[in-house]
């Protein structure tokens, strides 16, 4: 059994390559080794595009051809539509019930993206729950890793909190006393002492000891059942047996590459070089991109560390082209256009593959429509079965 890997991305305009760099690269590599569920997170856009839904519109489709083009395959990885699956928003409201408003008031990205999105107002109840939505997203699934970068750790860990306080306030069977009575009774009244005790120890000091203790002799005890095992296991840790697993961050680098200008690449700097870039604007945006200040002349001879162009050059050349501009640069012996000449072909390259795959998905949109639909009611199956366990345990099934 392959262990479930869960992201998603807001469909809020063009991929561009530090996306591909950041993200994607990444999502393509783990496809084969587990078991993938990556979605157009497209209620997550609406927090923050509520006034100008047309931009998530365009650009839902659009995303799923990026990933195609990067190279995710549907028959390795399950490709979905977050609005389509409207159990998301059940778990949401389900969890929304107890968790503490602080919780989401403390989350960075809260406060620090109303600074950034200045134009936008963010103070909405939509845009405060955004982390306990990504939480649902996450924890219907029952999601083990959630690879994403150092931006979203914060809302992962919000997940793990809201996973432990339902697991906490929901996570007993029903009549849990007497089941434990029972399961008791299957062991001798010594033993039964010795557990009680070793648990007060495990609680009150937090003592792994006891913990590592009890594991190893509720699991090789050939008496107990798996619900036995489950039951004093969640009876020793007091957090009740874990209906909604804690997943964990897999922290994705920062994509190296920068944005045109050096900062961040982001479509809303205006800096961004698109996945499915056509070759004229790709060529005139490398050519038009700033360099070492101190090149005034062509004469003049530079540093290649203090220009952004050398960072492309660490990404998308080898070491006889990175040394070739080293050299000509510092001795004012090749042109800044020189320089670019092979970053843009390094980029066309990349794209090359790319370009190849997404053409049969734009000439066929219906099959782009289909790998969702697929995805989706495959996705729709997990998401499903979640919420009976939750329901179930919430005791909301009269
Ligand atoms: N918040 C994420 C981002 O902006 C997108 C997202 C929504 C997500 N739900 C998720 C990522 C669940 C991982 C898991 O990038
Ligand atoms: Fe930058 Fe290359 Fe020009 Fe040097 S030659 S300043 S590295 S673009």
């Amino acid at each position: 059994m392959k262990e479930r890997v869960l992201s998603g991305m807001r469909p809020t305009g063009a991929l561009h390559l530090g996306h591909y760099h950041g993200a994607l690269k990444n999502w393509v590599r783990l496809q084969s080794s587990m078991d993938c569920y990556f979605f157009v997170a497209d209620w997550h856009a609406l927090t923050t595009h509520y006034e100008s839904r047309e931009v998530i519109e365009k650009n839902v489709y659009e995303m799923v051809i990026d990933w195609l083009a990067a190279g995710l395959d549907p028959d390795q990885c399950t490709l979905f539509l977050q609005s389509r699956i409207p159990e998301h928003a059940e778990l949401f409201t389900l969890l929304a019930m107890g968790t503490p408003l602080g919780w989401l008031e403390r989350v960075p990205t809260y406060k620090d993206q109303q600074e950034k999105l200045k134009d936008k107002d963010l103070s909405t109840y939509g845009f405060l729950g955004y982390p306990l939505l990504q939480a649902a997203d996450i924890l219907i699934y029952k999601a083990k890793y959630v690879p994403v970068g150092e931006d979203q750790a914060s809302h992962v860990e919000l997940t793990r909190e809201a996973a432990r306080r339902f697991n906490h306030l929901y996570g007993r069977e029903v009549n849990f006393e007497d089941k434990l009575a029972l399961t008791f009774a299957k062991l001798l009244p010594e033993e039964v002492k010795r557990f009680e005790k070793s648990r007060k120890k495990f609680q009150e000091t937090g003592d792994l000891k006891s913990l590592d203790g009890a594991t190893g002799f509720v699991n090789n005890d050939p008496r107990l059942e798996v619900s036995d095992r489950e039951r004093l296991l969640g009876y020793f840790k007091g957090t009740g047996s874990s209906i909604l697993p804690e997943p964990q961050v897999l922290l994705t680098q920062a994509s190296k590459l920068p944005g045109l200008d050096g900062a961040k690449m982001s479509k809303s700097y205006n800096n961004a070089i698109a996945i499915r870039e056509d070759r004229a604007t790709l060529e005139s945006k490398v050519r038009k991109m700033p360099t070492d200040p101190a090149r005034i002349k062509r004469d003049d001879p530079g540093k290649p560390e203090r220009c952004t162009v050398w960072q492309f050059h660490q990404i998308y050349s080898n070491e006889t082209t990175q040394a070739w501009v080293q050299d000509g640069c510092t001795s004012a012996r090749i042109g800044c256009l020189d320089c670019k000449q092979p970053i843009i072909e390094a980029i066309l390259h990349e794209q090359q593959p790319m370009l190849e795959r997404a053409q049969r998905y734009i000439q066929e949109p219906r099959l782009v429509r289909d790998i969702i639909d697929a995805g989706t009611e495959r996705a729709r199956i997990t998401a499903r079965e979640t919420m009976n366990d939750v329901r179930q345990a919430m005791g909301l099934n009269y």
